[in-house]
């Protein structure tokens, strides 16, 4: 497979977009993002419009199959070397995963294989653990599965809250998702 120098990159994003605004900040030599794509509207598609990014909306309406497909024809129209799901919150099924599951990659607030699905950092506290930390995968049919590229360790502090723990979680995601993508520039890196 060949790819674009510098990497063209498509984001998709539910939420505040702190993560997307790290990418944007970091676009450069090693890649570039083409489009942004969210499922609703959210304060990351702000964001993508200020950068001057093309920002679309796929909500999910209809059956699940058909949105999948709706939201791969979107990415597909914008040509992308790699997605990257950075606070996306929904799964993404069979008929976009059979198209981009071998270049799409997910950042996740928890050491995987702990912690999986929408409430990491909220069950890593719950547990008790005393380090967690990020994990950016590839995307495959199950809940954050996916095969491993980079994770980092965060401590947890004793007595701080959700939000302050996925705060300081979030400093981290930022740093690995860039450079997971410098990584796979460097690389010349195939999925395959
Ligand atoms: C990140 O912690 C991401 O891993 C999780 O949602 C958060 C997104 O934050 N899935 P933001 O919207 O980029 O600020």
């Amino acid at each position: 497979m060949t790819f674009r120098d510098p990497l063209n990159i498509v984001v998709l994003v539910s939420g505040t977009g702190t993560l997307l605004q790290s990418l944007i900040d970091h676009q450069g030599s090693a890649y570039r993002i083409v489009r942004v794509v969210a499922d609703k509207d959210c304060p990351a598609l702000e964001r993508a419009g200020r950068a001057g990014i093309e920002a679309l909306t796929v909500p999910l309406e209809g059956d699940r199959d058909s949105w999948n497909v709706r939201l791969a024809d979107t990415v597909e129209a914008a040509a992308p070397d790699y997605v990257v799901s950075a606070g996306f919150m929904k799964i993404l099924g069979a008929p976009f995963l059979d198209r981009f599951g071998a270049r799409t990659v997910n950042t996740h607030p928890a050491l995987l294989p702990s912690f999986p699905g929408a409430h990491a950092v909220r069950d890593a506290l719950a547990y008790g653990v005393k380090v967690t930390g990020s994990t950016v995968h590839f995307v495959d049919a199950g809940v954050d599965t996916g095969p491993i590229i980079a994770q980092k360790p965060v401590e947890v502090v004793d007595g701080e809250d959700e939000a302050e723990l996925h705060e300081r979680i979030k400093k981290v995601e930022r740093r690995l998702i860039v450079s997971v993508l410098e990584g796979f520039h460097r690389a010349g890196a195939s999925p395959d």
